[in-house]
């Protein structure tokens, strides 16, 4: 047993388990790991925890193996030890009610994990949507020196001569099936093209928009976001984080000196600019609420105003995650972001965003991100809406909405919750024109764990008649990948008794982006009487996670988080002036 290292502050002498005896703890614990195979000398080396997200029920992480395989390559490379260890895994379509409703729980397992095993850095494997989310959550709270890595996009697919992908191509297509524009064999057929390889859904979703604000977050190896899956790019990149791992391990380089408000505000600006997922404005709130910041939303409101949309991947624009990365990644888009980024953040490679921008070379010629000039849009992918109907505001992805309903006064037609919606949404007797609102309750953080039902289906007898897009509203969330004039996150949720759950069929209500307003257009007093007379239950449960949710879930201005998990606020972003 070796005497070098202090008994408690490093490698396998970590955080021991404790017997009373510190000596007997180690002791002990050797003699475990010694049970399979290792030596003195192995272990004496810096500890490098590697969270392993693999499992059959995630194929977005299907790549895990070679992930593995590589960093630990790159551990031992650079001296260390590599322990993968296995956490919770998370995949958007198996779990049930919903992924959000599980991403607190993962972001508690991993951070646990991270403080109980013996470890000197971490590298976590994430990808699909609440993974990275919940492991940076779970990482900013635990407080080692951490490598996020990203299991990479999949592969586009081919359905017919056209190139597909999920999952903006899944929603399109089965509008099409919908409105019986295409019969049971063809929607079969691009069924099995739509996934074509293991990886995250390849377009701007919110596994995609993750990666990118995670490397713009500092907290990836340079290039991290965008390799696919599948290719060399991205087990070159496991390897070089296995490598990073060790030497911000002997640096002590903790998560604190990169999630910084600096970095916040850097991803802020990548999330506007890439036309990212809306969801990701619940987790970046969750995550810089882990250290201690409160984002403020109308300021992130004013600078989508002087942030316009580079990326032309779908939902917004017309390419892929591939595409991405063959215009060279988030180097490209930095690069033409600089002006608005504070270039003095430090990253994981211990140098600065700026340094390591400098260090991709000058950029070449491609189509995918464009200029400053010449943008896709001209402000940022998300606003955020105010108004007697959303008083702690919603958010509209104007990026992905159609210019013409982004003006828009109308009838509003309601459900009172998702069973409400599935019975009636397609049924002949519905009265909705394309010129009305559809509104849908109880979809909130309590109401039913924010499910991605806000991009509500066009109801049949519409669609069938041509509808594409309609105005619809509601206190859920909905997938990155979804595209439509759809406002969401309406707070606080109807099942808190916010005036969403008075809206009433007929009701006219008002949505003007331009304006930032989302308004109910009916008297306070009528809006008080309503309340009086109809007051919320707010659903409870007796046991269980379930009931640690509900009893714990903040709204979603909170990123959802559980009110115990935050630290006490120590500052509002962005604060910081460019
Ligand atoms: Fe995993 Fe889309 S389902 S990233």
């Amino acid at each position: 047993m070796s005497n070098k290292k202090d008994p408690q502050t490093e490698g396998m002498s970590k955080g021991l388990t404790q017997y009373g005896d510190p000596g007997f703890s180690l002791f002990l614990r050797k003699a475990f790991i010694k049970g399979a195979g290792y030596t003195d000398s192995a272990l004496d080396r810096p500890v490098i925890g590697i969270a392993n997200t693999g499992s059959a029920y995630n194929p977005c992480h299907g790549n895990a193996p070679q992930l593995i395989e590589a960093i630990e390559r790159g551990v031992m490379l650079a001296g260390g030890l590599p322990m993968v260890f296995p956490t919770m895994s998370i995949h958007e379509s198996f779990t049930k009610p919903n992924s959000m409703f599980l991403r607190n729980l993962m972001s508690m397992d991993t951070e646990e994990l991270l403080r109980a095993q013996p470890m000197d850095a971490v590298v976590l494997i994430g990808g699909c949507d609440k993974t990275v989310p919940a492991q940076l959550m779970g990482a900013a709270s635990a407080g080692l020196p951490t490598v996020q890595l990203i299991t990479g996009s999949m592969l586009t697919g081919s359905h017919r001569g056209e190139r597909v992908g999920a999952c903006t191509d899944c929603r399109r297509y089965w509008g099409k099936f919908r409105a019986e524009e295409i019969d049971q064999a063809e929607i079969h057929q691009v069924n099995t093209q739509l996934v074509a390889s293991v990886g995250t859904c390849s377009v701007m979703g919110t596994a995609s928009t993750m990666a990118c604000i995670a490397e713009a977050l500092g907290m990836t190896v340079p290039g991290g976001a965008s390799p696919p899956a599948v290719t060399a790019d991205r087990i070159r990149i496991a390897e070089e984080s296995g490598r990073i791992a060790v030497e911000i391990a002997r640096k002590g380089l903790t998560i604190d000196k990169v999630l910084t408000e600096k970095a916040f505000e850097n991803a802020m600006r990548v999330l506007l600019a890439i036309g990212g997922s809306t969801n990701a404005i619940i987790h970046l709130t969750a995550i810089a609420g882990r250290m201690g910041f409160e984002m403020d939303l109308q300021a992130l409101d004013r600078m989508g105003r002087d942030t316009p949309v580079l990326l032309d991947l779908k939902p917004s624009g017309q390419f892929y995650m591939e595409d991405f990365h063959h215009a060279g990644g988030m180097a490209t888009l930095l690069r033409e972001l600089k002006p608005l980024l504070h270039l003095d953040a430090l990253t994981i490679t211990g140098h600065t965003l700026g340094e390591w921008i400098e260090a991709s070379g000058p950029g070449f010629k491609q189509d995918v991100v464009k200029t400053r000039a010449n943008p896709i849009f001209k402000e940022g992918g998300i606003a955020v809406l105010k108004g007697n109907l959303a008083p702690g505001g919603a958010i509209i992805k104007q990026s992905a909405a159609s210019a013409k309903l982004m003006e828009h006064e109308g009838r509003a037609v309601v459900f009172e919750n998702l069973q409400d919606m599935a019975l009636r949404i397609d049924s002949e007797e519905l009265d909705v024109t394309m010129d009305d609102i559809l509104v849908l309750k109880h979809i909130g953080p309590k109401g039913a764990a924010m499910p991605e039902a806000g991009y509500m289906p066009i109801p049949k007898k519409l669609a069938k008649a041509g509808c594409k897009d309609i105005v619809r509203i509601s206190d859920g969330r909905m997938s990155g990948t979804a595209f439509g004039t759809i406002v969401l996150h309406v707070t606080p949720e109807s099942a808190l008794g916010g005036p969403l759950a008075y809206v009433q069929n007929g009701d006219r209500i008002r949505l003007s982006v331009a304006n930032r307003e989302l308004s109910l257009l009916i008297s306070d007093q009528e809006l008080a009487r309503r309340k009086e007379t109809q007051p919320v239950v707010t659903p409870t449960a007796q046991r269980g996670y379930e009931k640690l949710f509900l009893d714990s879930v903040l709204q979603a201005d909170k990123g959802a988080d559980f009110d115990f998990l935050m630290p006490p606020q120590t500052s509002v972003i962005p604060k910081l002036k460019k």
